[in-house]
């Protein structure tokens, strides 16, 4: 699977969202990409907020755009920061791209490709809702 993805796109991808982040808080502009099980190229860039805590990370963003064009699973990640540098997603994004992952996804990290189950291991997801009210 991470054989066949075109990570240079991806990056590409990530930096030129990274571009329209809002930032000006933090001053540190993150952008996403992310492929989708069926080819699409999805993006998202953080959007802070006057009051800090509610600021939306990229990631954020990126899961918007992917249910709002229709759905799908993420099959490839990357995320940057505003020196086009691969970032890791921080745990709360983390969890927001598991619940959408392929399987087998893959992501780009700082210390080469890893699989989603790599950098959120024993995660809790939509399996152990099953059986509740
Ligand atoms: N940020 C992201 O967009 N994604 C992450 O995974 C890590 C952090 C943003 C949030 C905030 O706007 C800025 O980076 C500094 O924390």
């Amino acid at each position: 699977m991470a054989s066949e993805v075109d990570w240079e796109l991806l990056a590409r991808s990530a930096t030129e969202a990274m571009g329209r982040a809002y930032a000006p808080y933090s001053s540190f502009p993150v952008g996403a990409a992310a492929l989708t099980e069926d080819g699409r190229i999805v993006t998202g860039c953080n959007v802070e907020n006057a009051s800090y805590g509610l600021t939306l990370c990229a990631e954020c963003t990126l899961i918007g755009a992917l249910q709002m064009g229709g759905g799908g699973r993420i099959a490839a990640f990357y995320c940057v920061d505003g020196a086009g540098a691969v970032l890791m997603p921080c745990g709360r994004c983390r969890q927001l791209l598991y619940e959408f992952r392929a399987p087998g996804m893959v992501l780009m990290t700082t210390a080469g490709v890893k699989t989603m189950d790599q950098v959120l291991p024993d995660a809790f997801g939509p399996e152990h809702l099953e059986g509740t009210p």
